[in-house]
């Protein structure tokens, strides 16, 4: 198996796990300030390793909840085994899989998968991105007062103040803001053309890359949020459609 086919498989195999947990009762752990892992958290990352180290056992994994590449590992398998803890453990029906594969600071593939709606968004670098086999294009929309902007929330207060303050300054702009509590499906909502942009402040790399790739390969823009060049690996990220991105980079600014 390839790659992206890999991937899926692995995605859809650790979707089922957390829709079997999801109506069980949870098992929440504090893991920091604002942070927590449910049960499912840590099934769903086992049935992805073990998929991946069938499939690939040269291959490193980082992933959210423990597991670290070793140092000669050329290809990284970067993965959020639920992106959304928080509306999972709430139940709020919004929560996803996400599975990277990085070869050094490039993505050579990207699956995320939201189990409740089925939808599963795939890239392969320079094949494009699809939502369920169809290919995905960001937005048209080139005025910003028009823009449909998801952000999700910085947990560090200092970084949360910051991200409000770029928020208030892009609400004279833009049309309205969504937050849907997994960084992933906001990223693949851009690339979706469902939202224009999506921003956020303390991303990690199971966060967004996955998302990422998925937004370039559908035509989308990333940069850091003071417009210097992203990867997978910087917290920072303003994703656009590309037609907006130099309008929201100043709008977030005054
Ligand atoms: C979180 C979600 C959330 C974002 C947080 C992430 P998790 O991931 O993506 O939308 O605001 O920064 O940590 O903890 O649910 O995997
Ligand atoms: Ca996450
Ligand atoms: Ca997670």
């Amino acid at each position: 198996m390839n790659l992206l086919d890999t991937a899926i498989q692995a995605a859809r195999a650790a979707g089922r796990e957390i829709m079997q947990r999801l109506p069980q009762e949870r098992d929440v752990r504090s893991k920091g300030f604002r942070d927590i892992v449910t049960d499912a958290d840590l099934a769903a990352q086992e049935t992805l390793a073990a998929i991946i180290r069938t499939q690939f056992p040269q291959h490193g994994i980082l992933s959210e909840e423990g597991l670290k590449p070793g140092n000669d590992a050329e290809t990284i398998w970067v993965l959020d085994p639920v992106d959304g803890t928080t509306n999972y453990s709430h139940r709020f029906p919004c929560f996803s899989v996400s599975v990277g594969v990085a070869q050094g600071k490039e993505l050579a593939a990207g699956v995320v998968f939201d189990p409740l709606r089925d939808h599963l968004f795939c890239a392969e670098r320079g094949a494009g991105a699809t939502l369920n086999g169809e290919r995905l294009h960001v937005s048209g929309t080139d005025e910003a007062i028009h823009a449909l902007v998801g952000l999700d929330f910085a947990a560090t207060p200092s970084l949360r103040a910051k991200q409000m303050t770029a928020m208030v300054n892009l609400s004279k702009h833009v049309h309205t803001f969504r937050s849907i509590g997994s960084a992933a499906l906001g990223l693949c909502y851009v690339a979706s053309g469902w939202m224009d942009a999506y921003f956020h402040w303390t991303l990690s790399p199971w966060d967004c890359a996955a998302g990422g790739l998925i937004i370039a390969e559908a035509g989308g823009a990333l940069t850091d949020v003071d417009g210097g060049p992203w990867n997978y690996m910087l917290p920072r990220c303003l994703a656009t459609n590309g037609k907006l991105h130099r309008a929201l980079l100043e709008a977030m600014k005054a």
